[in-house]
């Protein structure tokens, strides 16, 4: 699949290639290798010499990049790495010491989204699926049709913040007594049709969050994200730079409190000087957010919210 959904439009480039480390060789660890929007663009103004590390937990993704960032060689040296967040600093410590800029633009990309065969989204009909990472062995139909009442409530209320998840959770529930849940359609009815009608004409679609918390708990992404997050901070060189991209407030409040965390007086860092406990500075004093004309042209890049940090 990964040459037919390539379509992936870096979100909030300029504000990204903005923190990106000026006039000296870098190391640059991209966490969300994706279609390689980033990538290209921050590729192109590094230095010759510098080197460049792409991991994504998606194997299309790297299979894709091999290719796409492949003109970037004589100038860079690229490699690849098929790892999770938190992972992946652990085997880079295997090659290099630290990074002079990481970036990390969460959730899922858009090739990963709009292909129908992935079940992301529910706006195709696909078997339930949801994996970034397609060898991981959890996947949302095993999830609607093993999880217990208690364990499904914890998906869609506390992972999906579903404001009303009770009637979905019971449907699910008695429909599994007949038969499997197999497809996206399948579970976009069982929510249209156990939701009252108020729920129902709210803003979005309905199955929206619904289909947010099973992603979440496929794919642990709030762990990953909070393990993860710390552990590449910690990968930062002196004076190194983390960009980080997340698309919900949920998402950003881990991100917030983490920043909030390593630039507080009292978080001993290894490197610091001075006296100093702290080694960190947040760049971002409020998050970023993306300009109503990148809004008009990319819609998708509507929730983003961007925080950046620097290793002093
Ligand atoms: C929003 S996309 C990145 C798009 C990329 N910046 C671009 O411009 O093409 C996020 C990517 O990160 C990957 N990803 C998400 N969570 C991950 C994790 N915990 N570990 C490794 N990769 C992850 C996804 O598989 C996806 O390819």
């Amino acid at each position: 699949m990964a040459t037919e959904y390539n379509e992936h439009t870096p979100v909030m480039l300029k504000e990204v290639l903005s923190f990106v480390p000026k006039n000296k060789k870098l190391t640059y660890v991209d966490m969300t290798l994706g279609r390689g929007g980033h990538a290209s663009e921050i590729l192109k103004v590094l230095r010759k010499g510098s080197s460049f590390y792409g991991i994504d937990r998606d194997e299309d993704a790297l299979t894709y990049c091999k290719g796409f960032l492949l003109s970037y060689a004589n100038k860079v040296d690229l490699h690849y790495l098929h790892a999770e967040f938190k992972d992946a600093t652990d085997l880079l410590k295997e090659s290099i010491p630290g990074a002079d800029f990481i970036l990390m633009d969460i959730g899922v990309s858009s090739p990963q989204f709009d292909d129908p065969e992935r079940g992301f989204s529910y706006r195709y009909d696909a078997p339930l699926d949801m994996r970034m990472n397609q060898e991981d062995h959890l996947t949302a139909k095993i999830i609607i049709n093993t999880y217990s009442e208690k364990e499904l409530i914890r998906v869609f209320r506390d992972l999906g913040e579903c404001e009303c998840y009770y009637p979905v959770v019971k449907k699910i529930l008695a429909v599994r007594e007949e038969r499997s849940i197999n497809t996206t359609y399948e579970l976009v009815d069982i929510i249209k049709s156990s939701l009252p009608a108020k729920f129902l004409h709210k803003d979005g679609h309905p199955a929206k969050q619904f289909f947010l918390g099973l992603r979440y708990e496929v794919n642990g992404e709030m762990e990953q994200l909070k393990i993860g997050l710390k552990k590449a901070i910690d990968f930062l060189n002196p004076n190194g730079r983390l960009v980080i991209i997340s698309f919900n407030s949920e998402e950003d409040k881990v991100v917030k409190d983490t920043f909030k965390e390593v630039t507080n007086n009292n978080h001993v860092d290894k490197y610091a000087k001075n006296g100093s406990s702290t080694g960190y500075i947040a760049l971002t004093k409020k998050p970023l957010v993306p300009t109503e004309e990148e809004v008009l042209k990319n819609n998708r890049s509507k929730p983003s919210i961007l925080r950046a940090l620097e290793r002093i």
